[in-house]
């Protein structure tokens, strides 16, 4: 709900920037019925993509690896299935597929909101917070003043710490220190992703600052240093930058190594509402600087996008993963400021997207990212059907009615002997609905189609589009492999080269998959792979 009683400043940057609308959550908080039906959990509960089992929940934050438990920590609002006071909800995993629930870890106090941020472990206790054997954690985070916000004050977001000296479990703030980072007279000034530098042995916050990404440096998490900025007309910029995301990453298969700046922006995302895009180059400690080539691309292309579908945003990495691991692990909010909500759950409102793994590739000269499903998806599989080649005139039922649980699958296959024409792959129930994706192959897209998907009159956004990403031309083969749960997809084309995550709530499960083309229709080593997900 938009309140036009005070909307913030950011409406009117937003005016000057022109980029048209104001921050959904303006809205002032919102009490609403937060009881979840049964028929409610067992069409819309997602099988494997974490949910709150209560409440209103956005970005995911402050994700860290420690004593054997991946912590996920996110914008909460308990109390409501809008955007409301926001707090840190928490949930751990042994394996990043199964999460538990935890305690709320961080309350705001009254009109003072925890917004998004990050959180490392301080393993060498730089920051002194520690007080016993194990290395305190400190969750860097946007304190976003309400009250400032309603004067339209200038100065309502700054950056605090809170501490940890259990594990991640319970969290003190550090009322004597804060505000770490005080706000330079920037309305919009949040999201502080912290990562070690080891190459420069110190630490480095990326925060967002309107318009661009901001760098400060510090030794010990509580005095920071302005570094640099980077991103004023770079990149796409049809709305607010948010939750950025800055680490060093080694070019896969080489011992080269490259920064990577992430960056969500709202809106202006590549198919219209939130969006993350990325961008490549290095770092001597104070400045990042575009790779070359990559620079070339970002004008060519005006972004490089993480996802092209409208349901991955505010995404970021976890810290502190083990060198004998040395994955790079990403997650993202499944949803869209455009309708996040306005969609049809009343119990819980959103979650999050499969986990994945993030690599950096070099073709040529060019450096990109890919990005997959974790690994740890595999144990869950159960009954596995292959089939080494399936050949239709002009369509194939990949999938008959209910023959495998489409609410929690992982299908793969290579689409063989392209030819010049459009090759269409639905999912759909009984009642008609559906959701189409495929591979325009004349005009060199990959797409995303939920107009018939079901539910869809909640929001004039969610559905009035198909999303796209351009592919390279003649394509011969590809490769493909879906993530099915209740009430999403994600697509990742060619190793996760080109990923597209939406959302659909049809009125009853999909239970049927086929692919069509008037060229006729070649797939190659099709695996279906069921989840076991309880
Ligand atoms: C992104 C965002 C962040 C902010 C948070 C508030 O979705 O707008 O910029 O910190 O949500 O909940």
């Amino acid at each position: 709900m938009k309140s036009t009683k005070h909307l913030p400043l950011v409406f009117y940057s937003a005016i000057l920037l022109s980029i048209g609308g104001c921050k959904p959550y303006s809205a002032a908080a919102q009490i609403t019925d937060v009881k979840t039906t049964s028929v409610e959990e067992q069409l819309y509960r997602p099988n494997f993509h974490y949910s709150p089992k209560k409440g209103w929940m956005n970005d995911p934050n402050g994700m860290f690896f420690a004593n054997g438990n991946y912590h996920l920590f996110y914008q909460y609002y308990p109390d409501g299935n809008k955007w409301g006071p926001m707090h840190w909800g928490h949930a751990i995993s042994k394996d990043l597929i199964k999460w538990d629930e935890q305690p709320i870890a961080i309350y705001p106090d009254k009109d003072k909101y925890i917004f998004s941020g990050s959180a490392v472990v301080d393993v060498n206790n730089t920051s002194g917070l520690g007080t016993g054997k194990t290395a305190p954690i400190v969750a860097i985070y946007t304190l976003h003043d309400m009250t400032k916000e309603k004067e339209n004050k200038i100065d309502v977001e700054q950056q605090d710490i809170a501490y940890s000296n259990d594990n991640g479990f319970t969290w003190q703030k550090f009322e004597e220190g804060n505000p770490v980072v005080k706000n330079p007279g920037i309305r919009d000034f949040r999201d502080p992703k912290v990562t070690w530098d080891e190459t420069h042995k110190q630490w480095i916050m990326v925060l967002a600052a309107q318009d661009r990404a901001q760098f400060y440096k510090s030794i010990n998490l509580k005095n920071w240093e302005y570094a640099s900025d980077f991103g004023k007309d770079i990149g796409a910029h049809g709305g607010v930058w948010e939750c950025p995301d800055f680490f060093q990453m080694k070019v896969e298969g080489t011992n080269e190594t490259k920064w990577v700046l992430i960056q969500s922006l709202n809106p202006g995302g590549a198919n219209g509402g939130s969006g993350t895009q990325y961008f490549i180059g290095d770092f001597d400690g104070t400045t990042f600087t575009l790779d070359t080539n990559f620079a070339q691309r970002v004008t060519t292309e005006k972004a490089v996008w993480l996802d092209y579908g409208k349901d991955n945003y505010a995404g970021v990495t976890w810290n502190n993963i083990p060198s004998s691991d040395g994955r790079k692990l990403f997650i993202g909010w499944m949803s869209n400021w455009d309708y996040a909500q306005q969609v049809p759950t009343t119990g819980w409102r959103s979650s999050m997207t499969v986990p994945r793994e993030i690599q950096l590739i070099k073709k040529d000269s060019d450096y990109s990212l890919i990005s997959n499903p974790v690994l740890e998806l595999e144990k869950y599989y159960s009954k596995t059907q292959k089939e080494k080649k399936l050949i239709g005139k002009e369509k194939l039922e990949i999938v008959s009615s209910g023959k495998v649980d489409l609410t929690k699958a992982v299908i793969s296959f290579r689409l063989e002997n392209l030819k010049n024409a459009v090759y269409n792959f639905t999912l759909s129930n009984a009642k008609g609905e559906s959701v189409t994706f495929g591979i325009n192959n004349s005009e060199n897209f990959l797409f995303l189609d939920r107009s018939k998907s079901g539910k869809i009159d909640f929001s004039e956004k969610f559905a009035s589009t198909i999303s796209k990403a351009l592919l390279n031309k003649n394509q011969k083969t590809a490769d493909l492999k879906i993530v099915l749960d209740k009430t999403s997809i994600e697509i990742f084309y060619n190793n996760g080269e080109k990923v597209m995550t939406e959302l659909f709530f049809p009125t009853q499960p999909f239970t049927s998959f086929s692919a069509s083309s008037n060229e006729g229709i070649e797939i190659n080593n099709l695996i279906i792979n069921q989840l076991k997900t309880n």
